[in-house]
């Protein structure tokens, strides 16, 4: 019994040292920020979703893709709700690959609502190559990929710093304390006033993070507002009902308590 009791401490502690090292890279628990969207009525707020597509569209989508969302979807409640002219300016401000034509050539087009959003490069291998060989993740679902969520990805985007003293960086490889090891292949593509937003709103680093944020929270789960909508209508339900048994079994036992 003792030398089995020993071989399984012995066990627990090489499990332990084994996954130490996960835990004792370097990494900065992410910022907590206020979302709009957050809690059980949260809503997105629609200005920050168009401004956050602009961001997408001039800083992000030169390396990230984001195929699973169309142009379509920019203008469908509960999203940026772009009007129907805009988003198809928006579309046909891309160009799509189609074909093959009758000649059996592909060819390009301007894109059109049902189209997918144009992705910078063919296949993950060329985005790799074109990144020093890391893979820019695709954008549509890493708000719900990534622990932390929204808060993580808005922290990566405000969190570039100099190494500190003794820290050395390969080429292409930069300090970002809420990276898990705190190196990123990502370069701080935002800087102060780096875009003119449409609306006029001041681009600070802050304000295209969040707004960025915003728009991918809502890319990777578009159908939030109707659940929140849904959740308080089940809750409200729910005190309804509570109150309606309370009430009637008060009643079905009143006699009761007068006869005892
Ligand atoms: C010059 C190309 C380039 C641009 C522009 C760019 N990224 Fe990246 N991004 C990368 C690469 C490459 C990685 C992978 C980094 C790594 O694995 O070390 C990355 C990683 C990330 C990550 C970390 C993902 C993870 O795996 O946890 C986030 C978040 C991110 N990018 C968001 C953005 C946002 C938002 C924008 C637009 C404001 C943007 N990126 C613009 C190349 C780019």
């Amino acid at each position: 019994m003792k030398k089995f009791n020993l071989s399984i401490s012995k066990t627990i502690i090489l499990l332990f040292l084994s996954i130490k090292p996960l835990y004792s890279a370097e990494m900065t628990d992410p910022i907590k920020v206020d979302w709009s969207f957050k809690g059980l009525t949260g809503t997105f707020d629609r200005a920050s979703l168009q401004r956050g597509f602009q961001v997408y569209k001039e800083v992000c989508s030169s390396c990230h893709s984001m195929q699973y969302l169309s142009y379509r979807n920019l203008g469908e409640s509960g999203g940026p709700e772009f009007t129907e002219a805009e988003v198809k300016a928006i579309a046909a401000s891309f160009e799509v690959t189609d074909g093959p034509d009758s000649q059996g050539e592909m060819f390009t087009r301007p894109g059109r609502p049902s189209d997918m959003f144009v992705s910078p490069h063919p296949n993950k291998e060329a985005a790799a190559a074109a990144n020093g060989g890391a893979y820019p993740p695709d954008m549509s679902v890493l708000v719900k990929a990534r622990k932390g969520g929204a808060n993580y990805i808005y922290s990566v985007l405000v969190g570039y710093e100099d190494p500190p003293p003794g820290v050395t960086l390969d080429q292409g490889v930069y300090y970002n304390k809420y990276m898990i090891g705190n190196k990123i292949k990502m370069p701080n593509n935002l800087e102060d006033g780096l875009i003119e937003y449409a609306d006029g709103t001041v681009s600070t680093v802050d304000q295209m993070a969040k707004d960025v944020t915003t728009f991918l929270a809502w890319a990777a789960e578009p159908e939030l507002e109707e659940r929140h909508r849904t959740g308080v209508k089940v809750i409200i339900y729910l005190i309804l009902l509570t109150t309606l048994v309370y009430l009637s079994m008060k009643k079905i036992w009143s006699r009761v308590d007068t006869e005892v």
